[in-house]
């Protein structure tokens, strides 16, 4: 069950999937202090709903060497596990190897949806 679940969120190398804005999720759905996974174009996404209920989203690949990071709620943080490296909700790197930030996505709510995109 959790390999399909990784190939479906992570696919082998292919054909650039050209997909720039993707539907996450109703906002009901996605409760404060909680992060999801999903997948934009080719790449992991991360979306964070902080405490205070801002949503926040960026690519979910380290800036290390790229393991998937996730999101830590007793933290409140954005976690790489490969080598403890820890990035704030804003996605900039504190502490840990990570050189640099993640990169960001947009969020837009419309319709009482979770819609992420490709900056630009
Ligand atoms: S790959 Fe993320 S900290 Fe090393």
């Amino acid at each position: 069950m959790i390999y399909p679940t990784l190939r479906f969120l992570f696919p082998p190398e292919g054909p650039p999937i050209l997909e720039k804005s993707v539907n996450v999720g109703k906002v009901a759905d996605i409760p404060p202090d909680s992060g999801q996974l999903f997948r934009i174009g080719n790449k992991p996404g991360l979306l964070v709903r902080d405490a205070a209920g801002q949503f926040r989203a960026h690519i979910a690949i380290c800036t290390h060497l790229d393991c998937t990071v996730q999101f830590k709620a007793d933290e409140s943080i954005i976690w790489c596990a490969c080598h403890n490296g820890r990035y704030n909700l804003q996605g900039a790197n504190i502490a840990g190897p990570p050189p640099r930030p993640l990169d960001p996505l947009d969020v837009t709510i419309k319709a009482d949806e979770v819609h992420v995109s490709f900056p630009g």
